[in-house]
């Protein structure tokens, strides 16, 4: 199966995809994550990447789908793919689907914007691994540090206000056109889901849509 997760910044498609590609067996395929992996690596995408990241704007449509290219064809055969982040606008969408690589289920986290704003701004991650936290809501062991390496956490230069504020408006302007564009392209393959619960309500609530989209895609 492959899945698509769409959601604004601080939707928890990071938190969400982790869950569901354990459960699932899935590949997670992040651009967010291989866009930092390549900005940390220094590589040639990493430094024409950055400074529209760090602004809060998109990448490159050819650094991006470059890097997942990339990652596709490392991928197991067969495997199936949880994509996080990814497509980001319609151009990216019709990479996607010129690609060859078929999408099964289409899931929008909705969150009310003081929630994402407020989870975003308490977020703290682990730089090597990706692993995601919240000073608050999702609190590591130890204060300031990842729960398995010890190490310290950080804030994302792109959790600063500003690039939130550039972050939203980019998600409603280029990337929330894509669910009307696959509701039209993948009828009963969209759904939309309350993202405001726990994590773990979110994530049963995101088993059983996607039970119900194989089912009926079984019928
Ligand atoms: P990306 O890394 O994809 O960031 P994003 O889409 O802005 O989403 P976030 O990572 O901010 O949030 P999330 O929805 O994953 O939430 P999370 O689970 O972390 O992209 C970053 C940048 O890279 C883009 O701005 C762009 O520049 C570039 N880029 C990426 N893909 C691109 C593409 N395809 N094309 C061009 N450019 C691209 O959760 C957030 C916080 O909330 C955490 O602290 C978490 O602990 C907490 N939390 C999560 N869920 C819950 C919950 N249910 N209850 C309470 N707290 C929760």
């Amino acid at each position: 199966m492959n899945i698509l997760l769409l959601g604004p910044p601080g939707a928890g498609k990071g938190t969400q995809a982790t869950l569901l590609c354990q459960r699932l067996q899935l590949q997670h395929l992040s651009t967010g994550d291989m866009l930092r992996q390549a900005i940390r690596e220094k590589t040639p995408w990493g430094r024409q990447a950055a400074s529209a990241m760090e602004r809060g704007d998109l990448a490159g449509d050819e650094i991006v789908l470059g890097l997942v290219q990339e990652r596709l064809a490392s991928s197991p055969s067969g495997a199936g793919h949880l994509l996080d982040g990814f497509p980001r606008n319609l151009a990216q969408a019709k990479a996607l689907q010129d690609c060859g690589l078929s999408i099964d289920a289409v899931v929008e986290l909705v969150v009310a914007e003081d929630v994402l704003v407020d989870r975003i701004s308490g977020r703290r991650v682990h730089p090597k691994s990706g692993r995601v936290y919240h000073v608050r809501l999702q609190p590591p062991a130890r204060e300031g540090h990842d729960d398995l390496t010890c190490e310290p956490l950080v804030q994302r230069p792109d959790d600063q206000p500003r690039a939130v504020r550039e972050r939203l408006q980019v998600y409603a302007a280029q990337t929330r056109p894509l669910t009307a564009h696959y509701r039209q392209r993948l009828p009963g393959r969209v759904v939309q889901l309350d993202g405001g619960g726990t994590p773990l309500a979110v994530h049963e609530q995101l088993l059983a849509a996607l039970g119900r989209i194989a089912s009926t895609a079984d019928a």
